[in-house]
């Protein structure tokens, strides 16, 4: 929506069709006309190449096995112009979190500012291949609005370089957060730039 807010020529793509009508109402109201479809970022196919791909909140770590994660990768470098660019973001595996995964301790408030406050709660579903399950609770004005899990993969800085080079890209940054600023913590969001060279 902010893209199209700024005039970007953008389309989008997603797996559930509900988060689909919701942007369309959304768009609708704001006088807007989003050029959205229903797809898988492990498959989808569009004529277009394109010189950006952003993959927002973390929707990468949905891609479950190192399969699924190669298929995407290989999927989005598809659709990329030469010299396009690859930007997604994901959290670092935290080793203080998942040590109190499953415990009281853990059940954390991520947001609670404004209108909508999220409290998280995460427990391994398969430790050996880095699976997590989160529940989260949603609020809106201290009311439940919203309750429901995701499965995450959890994925390492050189884990997601090797993926990165299997896919084939050979050229890529990445920062420790929205700023550029240097990765140099385990607490630190990863942002990645990968360009199609
Ligand atoms: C954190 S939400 C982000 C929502 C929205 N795209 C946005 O930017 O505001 C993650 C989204 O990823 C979608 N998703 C999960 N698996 C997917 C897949 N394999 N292909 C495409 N979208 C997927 C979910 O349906 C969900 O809407």
């Amino acid at each position: 929506m902010e893209l199209l807010k700024d005039g970007i020529d953008a389309y989008g793509i997603d797996i559930s069709q509900c988060m689909l009508d919701e942007l369309r109402a959304k768009a609708k109201a704001m006088g807007l006309e989003p050029k959205v479809s229903l797809g898988d970022m492990r498959n989808f196919k569009l004529k277009d190449k394109f010189a950006l791909i952003i993959v927002p909140f973390r929707s990468f770590l949905y891609n479950l096995t190192t399969e699924d994660q190669l298929k995407t990768l290989k999927n989005f470098r598809r659709h990329l112009q030469k010299g396009g660019r690859l930007i997604l973001n994901f959290f670092y595996p935290d080793i203080e979190r998942m040590m109190s995964f499953g415990k009281e301790s853990e059940d954390l408030i991520v947001t609670d500012k404004g209108e909508y406050g999220l409290r998280e709660k995460s427990y391994f579903i398969d430790e050996i291949n880095q699976i997590i399950e989160t529940l989260a609770v949603v609020y809106k004005e201290g009311d439940v609005f919203w309750k429901g899990t995701y499965r995450y993969a959890l994925i390492y800085k050189r884990e997601f370089e090797l993926l990165l080079r299997l896919a084939g890209f050979k050229k890529w940054e990445v920062y420790g957060g929205f700023d550029y600023r240097p990765l140099t913590s385990y607490k630190q969001e990863m942002v990645w730039i990968a360009e199609n060279v």
